[in-house]
């Protein structure tokens, strides 16, 4: 199978364009966007299929697929995709819809393909791990299983991370590869290993959660014990003094990390939005953990160095959030499911020969994000509650949420234009 020719997606009939016309025309530059982009199923609809299938989504970690045969499946809006390593060792996206007549075919989350055959369980249609159909029970001996392989999605891996994309021209990766890459080859995290998962389920619209993910002005009344470690919560004038220093140190250690920006609209057109930026932990605090000592041994370039007193934000496409500390790291998926439902998943990485219990305890290396996103997601519903009122009026964003405010006008003027084209020229 040709992982390069472009996936065959049936174009759904999509909802009428009405409702995001007549909520585009109400929506006010710098603000919070009018109530119907949070809870109008038919917005959701052309959210899926023109803004988040259009580009590349993180869905764990190569270290999670280590032998052939090994799969994982990921959800977004109603898609599911079997990651599987190959007997040729390749990692590829399947979609995880049988070619017979539809059903799941991979039920566990995590599992192994025994003999890399996938199994339906419906009508034990089987394929390969490439998804080659290769029997097909009690069929007529002329039956032709060539055009039934499953059908692919594209997937790059990225110094350890796997990134799908539904799209059949997928957006170039040179930007995520400048940023996410170079710092994600830093921090080692095509040596990791996974540590830590855990799924979040919140009751709102993607959009106010990732909008939330975006800014830190709710980190001080928000978040007690992330504010107590990372300059990012305070003020920018007590936060460039402390970064200065951080640049400083990292300069002295050897360590070559920089910002690099092409967030959101910030990327040239047909190309990923990625970024890489840096941050100072609070005097005190040398990693993201509990006591601020380290809870995992360094990973990387900081291998045989020091701490920096930093760690590293890190962004790919609407739906990918990273941060990376020298001892840890932490993917944070968005999965829009609904127009009211979101989940958000978390993988915490360590260097891959770390033996827990010994150089490390789970739990003390997921302790400050977990706590971290069982506050999100208290405040994200808590928005949503509010932005249902029939009293709610969008607010101005402040300087302390401007990248919330990127996030968002790059996620209007995606609408915009769908708004605007004809079916020849939608995303999927
Ligand atoms: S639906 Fe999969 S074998 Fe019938
Ligand atoms: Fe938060």
């Amino acid at each position: 199978m040709n992982l390069a020719q472009p996936i065959r997606v049936d174009r759904p009939t999509l909802p009428s364009r009405e409702p995001l016309k007549a909520a585009l025309a109400s929506y006010r530059d710098g603000h919070a966007l009018p109530q119907a982009f949070y809870k109008d199923p038919t917005i959701f609809e052309h959210d899926m299929m023109q803004f988040i299938m259009a580009h590349w989504h993180c869905v764990g970690h190569a270290s999670m697929v280590p032998n052939p045969g090994d799969y994982f499946t990921a959800e977004i809006g109603r898609e599911s995709i079997i990651i599987v390593r190959g007997q040729d060792k390749e990692i590829r996206a399947l979609v995880n819809v049988c070619r017979h007549r539809g059903s799941r075919i991979c039920t566990e989350h995590v599992g192994n393909a025994r003999n890399g055959l996938l199994v339906c369980p419906y009508h034990a249609w089987t394929y390969d791990s490439t998804g080659a159909l290769l029997f097909a029970r009690q069929t007529p001996d002329d039956f032709d299983r060539g055009p039934y392989a499953l059908k692919p999605v594209a997937l790059k891996v990225c110094e350890g991370v796997v990134f799908i994309t539904f799209a059949p021209e997928p957006l170039d990766f040179t930007h995520v590869e400048a940023s996410f890459g170079h710092a994600a080859r830093i921090y080692g995290w095509a040596d990791a290993k996974v540590a830590q998962r855990k799924l979040f389920m919140i009751n709102a619209n993607w959009k106010l959660v990732t909008e939330n993910y975006q800014e830190c002005y709710h980190c001080g009344p928000a978040h007690q014990e992330y504010s107590r470690r990372h300059i990012f919560a305070r003020p920018e004038a007590q936060r460039l003094p402390a970064d200065a220093t951080m640049h400083e140190r990292d300069r002295e250690l050897g360590i070559a990390l920089t910002d690099i920006d092409f967030f959101a609209r910030d990327a040239q057109p047909g190309s990923e939005s990625a970024d890489c930026s840096r941050s100072a932990l609070i005097a005190g605090y040398r990693t993201g953990s509990r006591d601020g000592e380290p809870v995992a041994p360094f990973m990387g370039e900081f291998k045989g160095r020091d701490y920096d007193g930093g760690f590293s934000f890190l962004d790919v496409g609407p739906t990918s959030n990273f941060v990376a500390y020298p001892d840890y790291g932490l993917i944070y998926r968005t999965i829009p499911l609904a127009a009211d439902k979101t989940a958000y998943e978390l993988i915490w990485l360590v260097d891959a020969k770390a033996e827990e219990g010994v150089d490390y305890r789970a739990d003390e290396v997921s302790w400050l994000w977990d706590h971290t996103s069982i506050e999100d997601k208290k405040i994200i519903e808590l928005n949503q509650a509010g932005v249902n009122s029939a009293f709610f009026e969008p607010g101005p964003y402040t300087p302390m949420e401007s990248d919330a405010a990127r996030y968002v006008d790059w996620y209007i003027a995606a609408m915009t234009e769908f708004a605007s084209s004809g079916p020849e020229d939608w995303a999927l």
